[in-house]
């Protein structure tokens, strides 16, 4: 299987063939995505929720980002790899830059921005600096204040207008892909169709270029519950728990195993 350029996604949404992207935090499970054909690895600020057991992605920091994406980057032959730029790492121009590149330095392809019309200006920054970029619209988990549920957005005409003239912003701005989390699917889909680079969506309906999930609810583990929008039985049914559970009855039951 060769390595997964940019280049390689770019020609699969020319094509039409959908890209798979899956988050991973340690090189055990990036592997393992990596030997199934996975297209891109994020790891993502998920990580907060996921693997710390925060309610939120509020309290995770740089030096944590540096830590998983060398543990994946270690897992990882062939998929193409981005990581997330955690809230506070890019209120500057220069501090984005100094970020970005510590993740690039550990291995990622790709950084990712949750990104705003506020943004604008730090993307073009950093792909002035040959930085490739990812941005990430529609929920944007680091800017979910406490307590407020994941609720489709991009309902509204006027929700909708802002979410696609954010789109197109940032497509001009010089990003590479777009993340699309929970927005309604007809508004994906024309975002898709309307933009050149590739757009992958969460929680916003089977048209667009790819999807992406947070592993951990894909395999029905995660700490904090599972997305309302992974509704599908194959998500529900996981043999890491099933497995886990044998162990335990096993050892309980002073069987070998
Ligand atoms: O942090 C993350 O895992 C993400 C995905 C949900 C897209 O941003």
């Amino acid at each position: 299987m060769p390595r997964k350029s940019l280049k390689n996604i770019q020609q699969m949404k020319a094509k039409n063939i959908g890209i798979s992207c899956l988050t991973a935090y340690d090189a055990s499970f990036a592997s393992i995505l990596d030997k199934l054909g996975i297209d891109i690895i994020l790891v993502g600020d998920s990580l907060g929720e996921v693997v710390k057991g925060d309610k939120s992605t509020h309290n995770v920091i740089q030096d944590e980002m540096i830590y998983h994406t060398k543990s994946v980057k270690k897992g990882i032959k062939n998929a193409y790899l981005i990581s997330d730029m955690v809230i506070d790492t890019y209120k500057t121009k220069k501090e984005a830059l100094h970020h970005a590149l510590q993740l690039i330095n550990c291995g990622a392809n790709m950084i990712k921005i949750e990104s705003t019309l506020d943004h604008l200006s730090i993307i073009k920054f950093l792909v002035s600096k040959n930085i490739k970029v990812c941005g990430h619209i529609g929920i944007r988990p680091q800017y979910k204040k406490k307590n407020t549920p994941y609720k489709k957005v991009g309902i509204t005409n006027e929700s909708k207008i802002l979410i696609m003239n954010e789109a197109l912003a940032i497509e001009k701005s010089g990003a590479s892909l777009l993340i699309t989390e929970c927005i309604g699917s007809d508004l994906a889909k024309t975002i898709s169709q309307k933009l050149s680079i590739p757009v992958i969506g969460i929680g916003s309906g089977n048209n667009c270029d790819g999807q992406i999930l947070v592993l951990y609810d894909l395999l029905g583990i995660s700490y904090n519950g599972v997305p309302k929008f992974i509704n599908n039985d194959i998500f529900k049914n996981s043999d890491i728990k099933t497995k886990i559970k044998k162990y335990i009855n096993k050892t309980k039951n002073k069987h070998k195993f």
